[in-house]
């Protein structure tokens, strides 16, 4: 199997595009841990992916507290060994606000989890990736990082600042066997519906749908697997063919 003893960790992973990437990352041999602070699902998590026969760790934590990143990423270490794949999924997005009604708390609260909680992790887990000389680091970002979304200025500054951070450290790190890359989605079926393969109506693409989890999840496991050994420092836009609305 793809991920065959590799120990690989999502955060975000409770719900939507990060479960599906937990779930098919442990369904093809990964030892994964799942990060979240949504502990009820994180135990339905933990039980779908087992009763598969799967292997996981889910342990509650706030990526934007570098402190709690750390003693989790130990922790993890000290279960499943190194971390090989990063999967920096966790943010927030669903406020829709026009600029000058966004108040500087609400920037800083999406700078501290969008942007800071991708450093902290990115920060707990490279050492051991450049010590073994192999890692993959996969930032999920999204469109609006691209071309900006109407009345979602602070959203698509952290996930601009989340693809540049990418193409910067490839260029850093992928001679020591470090590949960085980015997944920017479009708009994706509501994590809410608990369906990975689930699609719907959407006027934002040519395809008129919605991408699902597991569309998601699959390019994402792309970029983790030794398929992708010569792609680093990519976004790569998964969004049906999106209209620039
Ligand atoms: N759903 C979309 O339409 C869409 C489009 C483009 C990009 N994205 C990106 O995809 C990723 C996943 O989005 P989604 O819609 O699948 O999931 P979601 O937004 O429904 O859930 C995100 C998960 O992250 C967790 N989380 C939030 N803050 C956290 C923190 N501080 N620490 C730890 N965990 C935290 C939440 O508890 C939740 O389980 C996000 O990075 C999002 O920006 C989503």
């Amino acid at each position: 199997m793809r991920f065959d003893g590799k120990t690989a960790l999502v955060t975000g992973a409770a719900v939507g595009i990060g479960r599906a990437t937990a779930v098919k990352l442990a369904s093809e041999g990964a030892n994964v841990i799942a990060l979240d602070l949504n502990e009820e699902m994180l135990a339905t998590l933990k039980e779908e992916i087992e009763t598969a026969g799967g292997k996981v760790m889910t342990l509650r934590c706030d990526v934007s507290d570098e402190r709690a990143v750390n003693e989790a990423f130990a922790a993890a270490k000290k279960e499943f060994g190194p971390i090989r794949i990063l999967v920096n999924n966790a943010a927030l997005w669903r406020d829709f606000t026009p600029f000058l009604e966004v108040g500087v708390n609400l920037w800083k609260q999406y700078m501290d989890i969008n942007v800071m909680g991708v450093v902290y992790c990115t920060r707990a887990a490279l050492p051991d990736m450049l010590e073994g000389g192999y890692g993959r680091i996969i930032n999920v970002a999204s469109v609006a990082g691209v071309y900006g979304n109407r009345n979602m200025v602070c959203y698509s500054a952290t996930k601009g600042a989340v693809i540049a951070m990418t193409q910067a450290l490839a260029k850093e790190v992928s001679d020591k066997g470090v590949l960085v890359n980015a997944v920017s989605p479009g708009t994706v079926t509501s994590s809410e519906k608990n369906d990975y393969y689930l699609s719907s109506e959407s006027p934002a693409n040519y395809m008129g749908r919605t991408g699902s989890d597991m569309e998601n999840a699959n390019l994402i496991c792309f970029f983790a697997s030794d398929e992708a050994s010569y792609i680093s420092g990519q976004n790569l836009q998964i969004d049906g063919c999106r209209k620039k609305i």
